[in-house]
């Protein structure tokens, strides 16, 4: 495919069928935004940054500051820079030295708090952010968590799936900001307004009113605040893995499916298998994998680092525990959101 710039290139992901288990019925599709030039977020990043050019909020060569240890900052490194922005990307020391190398790269200027604020590294990184603000009068803060056009983002994914598919009857996602769940969501539900959302979150945040546990190994999903762009309302059921099952999905993930990937793509695999074996043989599930693993190699794909956790079987029990809504959970477990038909 030809692209006249690399903006231009991010989106256009495969939809690829899995090919799960023998319990398997309804037919899984990946959609792989691993294969976007960083990661999922670069659609959110050139959307953003896009309109906010399109509505002279963000004005020619105005810096661009974004908190973020991750996708989010490889997206917007990726798209300010390219558009001719500098970058400045606030983050914590727990960032990976291979984001660091790609945000080095591409020129982006990177601002390390050294310690906790009042709320933990997120606060820190936030007043951090405001004193940047202030220095730069007329730079733009995408605000992931709040601007709309985060979830508006993802009404191009919906649009190739439905290309791809024909039709979608589940929707299963990984959730953090909530951007790629509820835009792809509420985009597919303008071709199909009876499909089911499914979230995956990690055991230990409170999006979905669990106890706040800061020390969760998993990346990407799962937060200790609910941002403003996560709307519950879209959604029917929740999953929460803990560290020791997402981990254990995702290299299920690459040994079975040879897919490579991050900690969320691999608790979303976990639930879509689950769910088509639930399901009848002429759904269509589509599956939303955000990352690749190469972020991930001293950590999940490290046995020292498993280890060094506690963590020695890489566990993964073929079956969730559904529990109520508001049950604490530790392991597994499902929960149909209030108010939500259950699907056939
Ligand atoms: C690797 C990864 N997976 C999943 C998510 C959750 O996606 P969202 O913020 O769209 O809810 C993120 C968000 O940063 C992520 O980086």
């Amino acid at each position: 495919m030809r692209y006249e710039t690399l903006v231009d290139s991010i989106g256009q992901t495969p939809t690829v069928r899995l090919r799960l288990n023998q319990q398997a019925r309804a037919k899984v599709y990946a959609k792989l935004e691993m294969q976007n030039p960083f990661g999922m977020k670069d659609r959110v990043a050139k959307h953003i940054i896009l309109e906010a050019k399109k509505h002279g909020i963000l004005r020619d060569g105005a810096p661009i500051i974004e908190s973020s240890s991750g996708t989010m900052a490889c997206g917007v490194a990726l798209v300010g820079t390219y558009l001719g922005h500098e970058v400045h990307i606030v983050t914590d020391p727990r960032i990976d030295s291979i984001t660091m190398a790609k945000l080095h790269s591409l020129g982006c200027h990177i601002h390390i708090v050294n310690k906790m604020g009042t709320n933990g590294w997120q606060s820190a990184r936030l007043e951090r952010l405001h004193e940047l603000l202030n220095d730069m009068p007329g730079a733009f803060w995408p605000q992931q968590y709040d601007n709309p056009n985060n979830p508006n983002a993802y009404r191009l994914l919906a649009d190739e799936a439905i290309a791809d598919l024909g039709h979608v009857d589940i929707l299963v996602g990984s959730i953090g900001s909530g951007g790629s769940l509820c835009g792809s969501a509420r985009a597919l539900k303008t071709y199909n307004p009876n499909m089911q959302v499914v979230a995956v979150d990690c055991a230990g945040s409170v999006i979905f009113g669990q106890p706040d546990r800061p020390e969760r190994l998993q990346g990407g999903l799962g937060n200790s605040l609910i941002a403003g762009n996560v709307d519950h309302s879209l959604i029917d059921e929740v999953h929460w893995l803990n560290d020791e099952e997402a981990f254990a999905a995702t290299h299920e993930l690459a040994r079975h499916e040879k897919i490579f990937a991050g900690n969320s793509s691999g608790s979303v695999y976990a639930v879509a298998r689950w769910l088509s074996s639930q399901v009848s043989e002429q759904m269509n599930i589509l599956a939303i994998f955000p990352d690749r693993g190469d972020r991930y190699v001293s950590t999940l794909y490290n046995p020292d680092y498993l280890l060094d956790k506690g963590i020695r079987t890489l566990k993964l029990s073929r079956e969730p525990q559904q529990v109520d809504y508001d049950t604490v959970v530790h392991s597994w477990s499902y929960a149909q959101m209030i108010g939500a038909e259950k699907y056939v």
